[in-house]
């Protein structure tokens, strides 16, 4: 019979990478609190409808990968792609956005149909914060120090770089949007076949085309630069400000536009050259207009999402943070068949009660002793608490024994054995 796999571009994460994953993990999510940020958790599907209002119909995204299908229902439903469009509807949906102020974060799977290779994937994992109810160039500034602190923290901080635009207000790109459609049409023959499909529903993402014939129209089209109102022009450069003062680095980037509709003013992806062709591990911006697409009150917004699929590979590429990660064990119990196995595990039972940090690993299986050792020593305990009658030849004791490279071991009566283990663990 063939043996099922799993769907491509879909990961296993396997216990010898858990603790890498666990450690980030760990690592962001202590950032992020430390500037305020609650955790929101919601589901992994949602109405469709959230995501084509909110990414934008005509986006790769919308258009391509999603997971879209309907239920038994008949209702449209999608495995979220992101969750910027899922937070807003969460938090409007709980009254979370009304007259407040929020810092939420969340970390979870998302899933795109797209063209699996390193650094991308089909599920794949974000970690997302978000911003509510805050309007000035300052919280993005604070956003960005954040998302520099987490890189940094992660020890990553010298392989990523910042990259920032200004992608101007909604009512800037319509403006810039009504001149390119002119431009554009004037030259509509010249374009590829998708872009001239995307030229009536959102001819600003004919920008992105990677067509050399639309890209050579593109060369003498008009800029967004030369539409960006006053107001947005001010917010950035206040944001410019905030970052050279407080010591941020950046490279402004006038190519850098968003794969999603909802963004608005200040962008930002940190950018790295370490992974090949998909070398952005973190990417956000302002969208202070999706609230109210969404159906709530007028609520200005900026946030940003880490991939953490290519914060592990950076991690694996550039540091040596997995050889300092904890061991899975520090006690083993190892038991021969000899001896009655309830009160191994009794034993067990009470050393995890009397220790609750302690990570004890009880031998379950049987198996000869000095096999059993190997395995202690393989799994990085520190100690091992042998529990075979015929290594004492006396059923009331058990032996000790440090699994460094002395190797010492000693016989101990039973009734006196918690203390024993208690100067031991004290030596750890
Ligand atoms: P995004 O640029 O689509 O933005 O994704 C953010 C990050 O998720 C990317 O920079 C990348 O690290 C990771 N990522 C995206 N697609 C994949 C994939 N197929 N495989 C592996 N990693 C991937 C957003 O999703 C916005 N919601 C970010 C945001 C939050 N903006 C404001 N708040």
């Amino acid at each position: 019979m063939t043996k099922i796999q799993a769907i491509r571009g879909m990961n296993d994460v396997l216990p010898d990478e858990t603790p890498l994953w666990q450690w980030m993990e760990a690592t962001v999510q202590r950032v992020v609190s430390r500037y305020g940020y609650r955790e929101i958790r919601f589901p992994v599907l949602e109405q469709t409808q959230l995501f084509t209002r909110s990414i934008g119909a005509v986006t790769d995204i919308v258009e391509k990968e999603m997971y879209s299908f309907d239920d038994r229902n008949g209702d449209n439903l999608s495995l979220r792609p992101e969750g910027t469009a899922v937070c807003v509807r969460a938090a409007e949906q709980h009254g979370l956005l009304y007259n407040q102020q929020q810092r939420l974060w969340y970390k979870g799977p998302m899933f795109r149909h797209e063209r699996p290779q390193k650094g991308r994937y089909r599920q794949f994992h974000q970690l997302g914060v978000e911003a509510y109810g805050m309007s000035g160039p300052d919280i993005d500034a604070e956003v960005i120090l954040l998302s520099a602190r987490l890189l940094q923290e992660l020890g990553l901080g010298q392989a990523v770089s910042l990259q920032i635009n200004n992608i101007g207000s909604a009512e800037d790109r319509q403006q810039f949007g009504a001149a390119l459609l002119d431009y554009l049409r004037g030259r509509e023959e010249e374009l590829d076949a998708d872009s001239r499909r995307r030229l009536q529903a959102n001819p600003l993402r004919i920008l992105d085309s990677k067509a050399p014939q639309t890209q050579a129209v593109l060369k003498e089209a008009p800029l967004l630069a030369q539409y960006l109102s006053p107001e947005s022009q001010v917010h950035y450069e206040e944001l410019k400000l905030l970052l050279q003062a407080t010591g941020v680095q950046f490279e402004e980037n006038p190519l850098l536009v968003r794969g999603l509709d909802y963004y608005n003013n200040a962008v930002f992806e940190w950018v790295t050259s370490s992974l090949g062709a998909q070398g952005t591990v973190c990417a956000g911006g302002r969208y202070d207009t999706l609230v109210e697409k969404l159906g709530g009150r007028p609520n200005p917004a900026v946030g940003f999402a880490i991939g953490l699929e290519r914060l592990i590979l950076l991690l694996q590429t550039l540091t040596t943070q997995a050889q300092s990660l904890p061991q899975p064990a520090d006690v083993s119990l190892v038991v021969d068949k000899s001896r009655d196995m309830a009160a191994a595990l009794a034993l067990a039972e009470r050393m995890r009660t009397r220790w609750p940090e302690l990570k004890v690993l009880c031998h379950c299986g049987g198996g000869k002793v000095s096999t059993q050792l190997k395995k202690a020593y393989n799994d990085g305990s520190r100690l091992a608490v042998i529990y075979a009658e015929a290594s004492t030849g006396d059923s009331d004791r058990v032996r000790l024994r440090r699994l460094d490279e002395t190797g010492e071991q000693w016989p101990v009566e039973v009734s006196d054995l918690m203390e024993q283990l208690e100067k031991e663990l004290e030596r750890f």
